[in-house]
């Protein structure tokens, strides 16, 4: 018989059913009388199916009596109303099959709760608790809504390459792409001969996919990713990490206001999206991890954004009666601490920050007429700090190339990039939202390393 998911036979409530249900065993509890209740968790949601298995199960004393937490079982029976407490229906096993057993002896989840530290360590059985069952869940319903947002507002979903030769963000914080044997490097003037390597020059992986996200949009009016991407930089943060995903909206004939407005929109589509679709994995984190979740994103559903510029942030931030650890003036770079400030001590609500100075954002931001601040725009929110970065672009040639210049950014390496400019250049804009950062701000978990399957952080490539 075809395999149901418990998510449907808790939902539907069809007594009389007869189904097949697989998953793992979470508890077992012998009764008196014969038989015992067994509490099976298959993934497709947080609540577990109670079976009842009772001793005319012709295996019930050799196999059923024994079974292990963590053992892997399918079962048929038959779904009745159930008299006890906490759920309306249970099954009633005709056949118990042991697909895999667990030694107990071993088996690492064994108690009810664990440490996300401890957790983070089985990595390949964290899944197979309910926090990290929800936050899957949780994540793949984002994933979800993120695409649903774009594609109903006509943007075309573009892959754009891991591998590249140029540094986006021109923080030089890049993993190196090589096929180069590193202790037999051929040499030319002292210096690695990439001319040697796999592509004939170096290549590294991606940081984002803003600059061919651009070149589409500029063909295709509006376009946007949803990628890994990575960083190199030595960031021990809860939230950090080195590989980690982004969503890239890019548009043409598009100004700063226009982006402000859809990264807004977009952020506000996702929260809906999640309160009406997880209901009870929500209802879980709001209970165990962070009892604010759920009333922030049904509050941020119908609150404006705050919008101020860098400059009005930085006179708040000087001003303010607060021991920072990174000084403020004008021209230093916003920390997370003053982000954190911002938004949870003074404005109490997510904040869009705008026009910042030119020395602190990449190459590619428009320049404002004032020659010192650029079109930037991140989006802070409490908690997190920094969850969305960008900008509407440059797309004068002659001031890009200056801009290129000034920072000593080799134009070679961006001769099509630049070359956009040239043909048909228009007005046009984006941003990257941490989709890991922002899985964390919606369901409250404080460490970025708990939100994705498998962390990349430095010194850790363990699973
Ligand atoms: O602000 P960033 O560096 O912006 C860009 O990469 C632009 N090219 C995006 C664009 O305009 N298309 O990164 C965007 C977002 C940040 O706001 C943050 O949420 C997230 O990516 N992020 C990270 N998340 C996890 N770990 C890291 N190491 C991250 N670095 C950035
Ligand atoms: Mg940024």
């Amino acid at each position: 018989m075809k395999r149901s998911r418990i998510v449907n036979i808790l939902a539907s409530q069809e007594v009389g059913a007869t189904v097949t249900v697989a998953g793992w065993l979470r508890t077992k509890r012998e009764s008196k009388g014969g038989f015992c209740f067994i509490e099976l968790n298959d993934g497709s949601c947080l609540r577990n199916l109670q079976v009842i298995a009772e001793e005319r199960l012709s295996n019930y004393r050799e196999e059923v009596l024994r079974l292990q937490t963590g053992s892997a079982l399918r079962v048929s029976g038959t779904v009745l109303e159930s008299p006890g407490r906490g759920q309306a229906v249970e099954l009633r096993a005709e056949v118990i099959e042991l697909l895999g057993e667990t030694d107990p002896e071993s088996y690492p989840l064994q108690k009810k709760r664990h440490s996300f530290e401890f957790l983070r360590t089985i990595a390949h059985l964290r899944p197979r608790t309910n926090t990290f069952g929800a936050v899957a869940r949780v994540r793949n319903a984002i994933s979800f809504a993120v695409h649903r947002f774009f594609q109903e507002r006509g943007f075309i979903y573009l892959h754009t390459p891991i591998i590249t030769g140029s540094d986006c963000e021109g923080a030089g914080a890049m993993f190196r792409v090589t096929t180069l044997e590193l202790d037999r490097a051929p040499l030319l003037d002292g210096h690695v001969d990439f001319s040697m390597d796999f592509f004939g020059s170096p290549a590294n992986l991606t940081v984002s996919g803003q600059l061919e996200a651009e070149a589409y949009a500029l063909a295709m009016g509006d376009v946007y990713t949803f990628g890994p991407t990575f960083r190199a930089e030595n960031s021990n943060t809860p939230r950090h990490l080195a590989e980690f995903w982004m969503v890239e909206p890019e548009m043409a004939f598009c100004d700063l206001d226009g982006n402000v407005e859809l990264a807004t929109d977009f952020l506000k589509f996702v929260f809906s999206y999640v309160l009406d679709q997880c209901r009870e994995d929500m209802e879980f984190f709001k209970r165990f991890i962070d009892p604010t979740c759920v009333d922030t994103l049904e509050k941020l559903i119908s609150q404006d954004f705050e919008r101020l510029s860098y400059t009005e942030a930085v006179q708040i931030l000087s001003k303010a009666e607060e021991s920072f650890e990174f000084p403020v003036d004008w021209g230093c770079d916003i920390q997370a601490e003053h982000e954190r400030y911002l938004c949870e001590k003074v404005f109490h609500r997510p904040l869009v920050l705008t026009d910042y100075p030119k020395t602190i954002k990449p190459f590619y931001m428009k320049v404002n007429r004032d020659k010192k601040t650029v079109r930037a725009m991140d989006v802070l929110v409490p908690k997190i700090g920094e969850i969305i970065g960008g900008s509407q672009r440059e797309d004068d040639y002659q001031t890009l190339l200056d801009r290129m210049n000034e920072l000593e950014i080799n134009p070679d390496a961006y001769r099509w990039y630049l070359e956009l400019r040239k043909f048909g250049s228009a007005p046009h804009s984006g941003f990257g939202l941490g989709f890991e950062r922002l899985v964390q701000f919606v369901t409250g978990m404080s460490n970025i390393r708990d939100v994705i399957p498998f962390p990349r952080t430095p010194g850790n490539i363990s699973f």
